[in-house]
């Protein structure tokens, strides 16, 4: 297929990228650059510059088409951020992304891949969490996602869209080509590994009176290379599913504190901590049922949290700045 992936130049969309080269599809990439690397687009792949609201950037990328499909990754991803800066988020995850929408049903493009997020849910009343769960974010960035699924059940009813979102839970790992860098770091396993190493102080972990048995949040952690294989089973099923809304986690929860004890196990290298405040928007649990991906697209998670671990380490330490700009 001939695929255009927004966000490509970013952490999961380099890698959704990379395995949908492998796989034998042609890729385009359109990425503005403000957080992703033009190093981790494939080789193979054209990189246009430019934002997902901007027409022009869209016409360019839509020149090199026709597109069988859209996998939409670009994205404001920073939970706390989308605390202080709603605007943000709502221009970026909402607007700009039905600007590509009609881009795209301009040209005739009648599938998306949407990386959607497990945000959309707020504080779980149950888990594991299924798609079916009612859905109260508790943070703009959740809340701008949400909103775009819900167009899209409209774009699909009214337009023939057809639409696959994911919602992601907790990203994490590498491959041997690409890995997690980001200017501005949030994320809790790059920051844990450049605790260990002394590239950054020591990791501050995030409230301790939550409700779970140890008193910090508890995630679910799935591998990017996991994630992006379930990019390609959806163009394959796209078609008949129309439109479809899959978790992707591994169905396993870690707290803070037993990521921070994994890799002391798996890497022999303890991580240094200290206790701080909660964070805001910070759910207590966030647990994937992936039962609706494995029956519908026959995915399942390869790699557990020690593999997620050691990969990130092995690409933190082939590249300890990240990429090159
Ligand atoms: N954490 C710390 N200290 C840090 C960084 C994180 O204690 O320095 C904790 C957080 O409080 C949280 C856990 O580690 O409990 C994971 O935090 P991340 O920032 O790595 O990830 P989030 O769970 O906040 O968010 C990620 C993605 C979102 C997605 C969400 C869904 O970034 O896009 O998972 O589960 F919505």
């Amino acid at each position: 297929m001939r695929l255009l992936v927004t966000g490509g130049a970013g952490y999961i969309g380099s890698v959704v990228a990379e395995l949908a080269v492998d796989a034998g599809h042609e890729v385009v990439v359109l990425d503005d650059l403000r957080a992703g690397f033009r190093a981790a687009v494939p080789a193979s792949s054209r990189l246009i510059v430019g934002g997902i609201g901007d027409v022009d950037a869209l016409k360019e990328a839509f020149s090199h088409g026709p597109f069988d499909a859209v996998l939409h990754l670009a994205a404001e991803a920073a939970i706390e951020e989308s605390t202080t800066n709603p605007a943000l988020y709502f221009q970026v995850n909402l607007a700009d992304s039905l600007t590509l929408v009609d881009a795209m049903r301009a040209h005739g493009v009648t599938r998306l891949v949407l990386s959607s997020t497990a945000a959309t849910y707020g504080e779980p009343k149950q888990v594991p969490i299924t798609e079916d769960h009612p859905q109260h974010p508790v943070n703009s960035y959740g809340e701008s996602k949400l909103m775009l699924e819900t167009c899209l059940r409209w774009y699909h009813r009214a337009y023939g869209l057809r639409t696959v979102a994911f919602r992601y839970f907790n990203a994490a790992g590498a491959t041997a080509a690409r890995g997690e860098s980001r200017q501005h770091e949030t994320h809790l396993l790059p920051l844990a590994l450049d605790a260990v190493t002394g590239r950054r102080p020591p990791l501050r972990v995030f409230g301790h009176d939550y409700a779970t048995p140890d008193g910090t949040c508890i995630r679910d952690y799935v591998h990017v290379a996991d994630i992006a294989r379930a990019h390609l089973l959806a163009l394959e099923k796209i078609d008949p599913l129309g439109l479809a809304f899959f978790n992707l986690g591994s169905e396993t929860g870690y707290s803070v504190r037993q990521v921070l004890d994994a890799v002391a196990r798996t890497l022999g290298r303890v991580v240094p901590s200290e206790p701080a405040p909660r964070r805001p928007g910070d759910p207590a649990v966030l647990v994937a049922s992936a039962a609706l991906a494995r029956r519908e697209l026959g995915w399942a998670p390869q790699a557990g949290l020690d593999e997620i671990i050691v990969s990130a380490w092995d690409w933190r330490q082939r590249h300890p700045h990240g990429y090159d700009r």
